[in-house]
């Protein structure tokens, strides 16, 4: 279980934990607003199949408290040796409470607590204006966008320092 002692604006302690056989079930349900399933899977069932047939991304379950209200994703790209955030989706019914910003925060930290990270990368779509609001707001720097309208963007650990140095 990844946890920093964040909190969501209710003061809900935010926690990432492994998909298991208690929660699979709800992380699988998580799913984004009707208006932005251009920019995400339509549930986070893909992105579990996703970690369990491909051995590159790991999921993990958004929990406030006890409860599951979103999915995280993590890799390592050997081609630019950066780790990276993917599959993050907050439930449409549990938006705009502070989570996002606590899931992003707590596995950043956590990645960058690793001796190899240079970096943590993502990608986001061009018109997820949200999305690139909060990353941006994070210290999340945009590289360059790609033809399908994505832009890659990095977070370097001279932007998010060590808390605990
Ligand atoms: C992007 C996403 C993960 C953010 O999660 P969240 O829990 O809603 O985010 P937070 O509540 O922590 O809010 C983060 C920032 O977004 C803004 N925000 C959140 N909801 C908003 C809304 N409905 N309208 C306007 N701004 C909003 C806030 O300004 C907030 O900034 P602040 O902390 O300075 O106030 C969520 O919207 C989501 O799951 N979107 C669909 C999937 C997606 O696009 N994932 C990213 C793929 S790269």
């Amino acid at each position: 279980m990844i946890d920093f002692g964040l909190t969501d604006r209710a003061g809900r302690l935010v926690r990432l934990r492994p998909i298991d056989d208690d929660n699979w079930r709800a992380v699988a349900d998580v799913v984004p607003r009707d208006d932005q399933r251009d920019f995400v899977a339509p549930s986070a069932a893909r992105y579990v199949l996703l970690s369990m047939r491909g051995g590159v991304w790991q999921s993990l379950a958004v929990c406030a408290d006890e409860e599951v209200v979103g999915h995280v994703m993590w890799g390592w790209d050997d081609d630019d040796q950066r780790y990276w955030i993917g599959g993050m989706v907050i439930d449409a019914s549990r938006q705009g409470a502070g989570l996002g910003r606590a899931t992003v925060l707590t596995l950043v930290r956590w990645l960058m607590e690793r001796s190899d990270c240079q970096g943590v990368r993502l990608s986001v779509h061009k018109s997820n204006e949200l999305a690139r609001g909060l990353y941006g707001s994070v210290g999340f720097q945009e590289l360059e966008l790609d033809e399908d309208g994505e832009i890659v963007a990095e977070l370097t650990r001279e932007r998010f320092p060590d808390p605990a140095a």
